[in-house]
This record gives C-alpha cells, structure tokens and sequence, in this order.
C-alpha cells in the first residue's frame, strides 16, 4: 500500500480550533527520505507544516493567556518534540511540569491506562495548558482533565498536535489543535509505535507489515 498526502485546502479549516485538514489519498507515491523508506508508507505532515502550524498555536496560546502566568502540564512521552517547539515560541512567564500515563501493550489500540508519573508543580488556582501528541478516542484526556479538575486549578485548556475525531468515544474536545487527521496510526514528531520512530522530524503512516510483526511482538530493524 501506498498514500500520499493531499495539500491543505485553507477554506476547510475547523472554525473552532484553526486545525489544518489532513487527507490522505491511496494509490501515489511519498517523498519518505530513504533510510526510513521500508518503514514509512508515507509522510502524512511534514516537517515545515509542522513547525508553521506550531508557531500559529503558541501566536494563539499567547493571545488568549496574555497577562496570566501558566502551568503548562504535559503528557509523557509522546509530546516531546511538539511540547519543545510550542513553549519555545510561548512569550509568556510559564512552569512546566509532567504528568506520566501509560496504556500498556505494544500494539496500536490504547488499552488500560496507568498513571507512572504525578504533577510536582502546585495547580490550585493557575491557568492550565494540558498538552498531549494526539487526541484519539479520547479516554486519556477525560481521565486527565478529570484528575486535574479535581486540584482546583483556575482554568484549563486543552492543546493537541493531532485530532482523530473518527475515533472520539469519549464526549472530549480540545481548545488548540494542530491538525485534523483521518483514521491512521501515525508516528513520528514524538509519536510512538511500540517506542519506537519517536525521532522521525515528521508525522507520518508505517506500513502495514511493521504494525503486523508489532503485534506479534516480533519486531525486529
Ligand atoms: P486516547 O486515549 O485513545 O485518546 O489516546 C491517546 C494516546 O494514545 C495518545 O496520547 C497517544 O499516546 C496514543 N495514540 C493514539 N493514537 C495514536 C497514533 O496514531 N499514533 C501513536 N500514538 C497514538
Ligand atoms: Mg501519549
């Protein structure tokens, strides 16, 4: 199988959130650089998309928190590199803290998620920037909002690289998002299979032998 990447149609943009439409067509050939060529199937954002669309967000972010200061409470592991280009571009007085959760098992559906690392940082009271890589079914983030909500913080907003609204199974949406996405498995820019492909500078789709032999917990580069 191979996909290519349609080029964004400005007009179709969320109203809401300014998230970028993605779309993806079968049946053409990626530009994926050569050494991740038996991997990739094919780069879905690339790496300038990225960096404009994250310098918009942290324009946006900045405008509606100007005068606040923020805590900016991020998500392990997959919010790596997004979370380093966002708050680079933030001119706002800003903490930053993590908060560690995990749904176990190495294949692409999210199974029973875990808590491996609680907040340090204080959020009574203080403007809340929750970052994750991806909002999927949305199991992650209701679970999270409701544990922050609980430590009365004086407001929180929610800011996302990735939306797969096809997946949504859980009543949550987020303020800032990066782009809308169809319903693929998608690495890169932080995001992970199985740990791995965390450090790909783009977003983009595996082949779909390599999620196979993931599954069978076969890996092997
Ligand atoms: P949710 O709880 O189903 O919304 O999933 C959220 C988490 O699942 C994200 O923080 C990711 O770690 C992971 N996830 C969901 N979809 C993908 C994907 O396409 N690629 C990589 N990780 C994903
Ligand atoms: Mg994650």
């Amino acid at each position: 199988m191979t996909l290519t990447r349609q080029p964004e149609n400005a007009r179709t943009r969320n109203k809401a959130t300014g998230a970028a439409p993605i779309r993806v067509a079968a049946d053409a050939a990626g530009e994926v650089p050569e050494r991740w060529r038996k991997e990739v199937a094919c780069i879905l954002i690339t790496d300038k998309e990225i960096a404009i669309r994250v310098a918009e967000m942290s324009r946006q972010i900045e405008r509606d928190f100007t005068g606040r200061e923020l805590v900016v409470v991020s998500l392990l592991t997959g919010t790596v590199m997004f979370l380093a280009d966002l708050i680079r571009n933030l001119s706002l007085p800003l903490r930053l803290d993590f908060m560690g959760v995990s749904s176990y098992g190495a294949g692409t559906e999210s199974g029973e998620l875990v808590f491996t690392k609680e907040l340090r940082i204080s959020v009574r009271g203080r403007d809340v920037l929750l970052v994750d890589d991806i909002l999927d079914t949305g199991r992650t983030m209701s679970r999270v909002l409701a544990k922050l909500k609980a430590l009365k913080p004086r407001r929180i907003r929610t800011c996302v690289l990735l939306n797969k609204a096809a997946r949504r199974a859980e009543p949550v949406e987020a303020d800032y998002v990066g782009f809308d996405i169809p319903d693929f498995f998608v690495v890169g820019y932080g995001l992970d299979f199985a740990e791995r492909y965390r450090n790909l500078p783009f977003v983009g789709v595996l082949h779909p032998q390599v999620y196979a032999q993931g599954k069978k917990k076969k890996v092997e580069f």
